[in-house]
This record gives structure tokens, C-alpha cells and sequence, in this order.
């Protein structure tokens, strides 16, 4: 079967991830690295939007060329921490449309619990990203994505930055026809459920509330 997992090792994203990990790099930084990251990695998953020919007249002569085919495309950030991610990608593809979903992690079960949801009309017709910097039991990111193939939605595709091998498990598991882009796997998860060596919270990191 075709590997789901890709593993964006770029050099450019290995060094902005050891930023992110130190706990020393301060919430401005951080949040601006997210942002590089992601557009960073949106590159390389973007990478099978379809191209179509234009005519175009250059200042020397006409010719044919290629051009994005016109895919729709939505982002949709898990709140809190997928929002750091937002900025990137619309630099990257300012016409995508943005849904939101929110969902936190029960302290006690580690359990997603959905508090918001509002998606582009037309989400169903959309490919769509999923977005969070984190992948760590894969509950969240299960279950938004659940939430979003709900409304009809064929493809999806979701993007994180660190992921744990117990949240890439469980996303092949439950939507093995999703592509799932990270910039590193990490060793394990610890006994909160964080992910080992990772790089914190991310959202407390990102809105600096902690
Ligand atoms: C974090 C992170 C993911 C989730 C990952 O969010 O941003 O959404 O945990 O964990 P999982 O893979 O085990 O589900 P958190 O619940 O801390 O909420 P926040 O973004 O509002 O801080
Ligand atoms: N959520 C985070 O923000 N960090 C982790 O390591 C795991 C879940």
C-alpha cells in the first residue's frame, strides 16, 4: 500500500523545529516559526494540485504554460493551536477558504471534546487540510476529520509539525485514505499524553498563556 506518512526532513524545516523545541525561544518567535513551518511544508503538500495549459505572451513571443487548474481548496485549523498555522498557507494560497473546528484534549481521558465547528458552504466540493502543529494520540485530529468527511468531504488531507508514532497509528487506523505531512516523528508519548521530546504545548506556546 502507498505510504500515507510523509516526513518533511528538509534542512530549512529540521533547523526552524530545534527552535521551536527550545524552551528558551520566546512566544514571538515561536509564533512566527510556526507560521514559516507551515507554509514551508504546505509547499510539499501541495505538490499534486493539478496544472492545466495557459496561453500566455511573454514580452518575446506567445507560448504555452502551466497553471494551478483552478482545485478549490479549504484549510480548517483545530482551535486553539492549528490557528498558528493559518498565516503560512494563506501566504502561500491566498484564495483558500478557512473552516474552523474546535476541539480540546479532556485533561483527565485525553479525550477530544468539540466546542465549535463553522465550515465554508462549499467544503464538501473542497480538498481540504487539517491543521495542527500537534499529533500526539491522534484523538483530535481523528476525530475532526470524522467530523469534516461528515459533510461530505473526499480529500483530506492533514498537516502537523510533530506527531508521536501512537498518533500516526491511530490516523491510518481510522482514515487510512489521508496523507498525513510532518516535519519529524518524535519517540513516545509521556504519561500526560505529550508528546517526548516534542516541544511543549503548543497552544500555551503559540498565545503564550502559560
Ligand atoms: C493539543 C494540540 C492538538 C492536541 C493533540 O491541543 O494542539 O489539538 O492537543 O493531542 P492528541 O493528538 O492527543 O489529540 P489542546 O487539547 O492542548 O488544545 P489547545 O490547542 O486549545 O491548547
Ligand atoms: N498537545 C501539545 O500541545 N503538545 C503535546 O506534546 C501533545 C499535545
Amino acid at each position: 500500500m502507498e505510504d500515507k506518512l510523509h516526513v518533511l526532513d528538509h534542512p530549512l524545516l529540521q533547523h526552524k523545529l530545534t527552535i521551536l523545541r527550545d524552551k528558551n525561544t520566546g512566544v514571538k518567535e515561536f509564533r512566527e516559526i510556526v507560521s514559516e513551518v507551515a507554509m514551508l511544508e504546505c509547499y510539499e503538500a501541495t505538490r499534486d494540485l493539478p496544472l492545466e495549459d495557459v496561453e500566455v505572451e511573454t514580452p518575446l513571443a506567445k507560448a504555452t504554460f502551466k497553471s494551478l487548474a483552478g482545485k478549490k481548496l479549504a484549510i480548517v485549523p483545530i482551535l486553539r493551536a492549528g490557528l498558528g498555522m493559518v498565516d503560512g498557507i494563506l501566504q502561500l494560497i491566498p484564495s483558500a477558504k478557512v473552516g474552523h473546528i474546535g476541539l480540546y484534549r479532556d485533561p483527565e481521558t485525553h479525550a477530544p471534546v468539540e466546542y465549535y465547528c463553522k465550515m465554508p458552504p462549499d467544503i464538501s466540493e473542497r480538498e481540504v487540510i487539517v491543521l495542527d502543529p500537534m499529533l500526539a494520540t491522534g484523538g483530535s485530529a481523528s476525530a475532526a476529520i470524522t467530523f469534516i468527511k461528515g459533510y461530505g468531504c473526499k480529500n483530506i488531507k492533514l498537516m502537523n509539525i510533530l506527531a508521536a508514532p501512537q498518533g500516526i497509528e491511530c490516523i491510518r487506523r481510522d482514515h487510512p485514505d489521508v496523507d498525513i505531512y510532518v516535519a519529524a516523528v518524535d519517540e513516545k508519548l509521556n504519561d500526560h499524553a505529550y508528546i517526548v521530546p516534542g516541544l511543549g504545548d503548543a497552544g500555551d506556546r503559540i498565545f503564550g498563556t502559560k
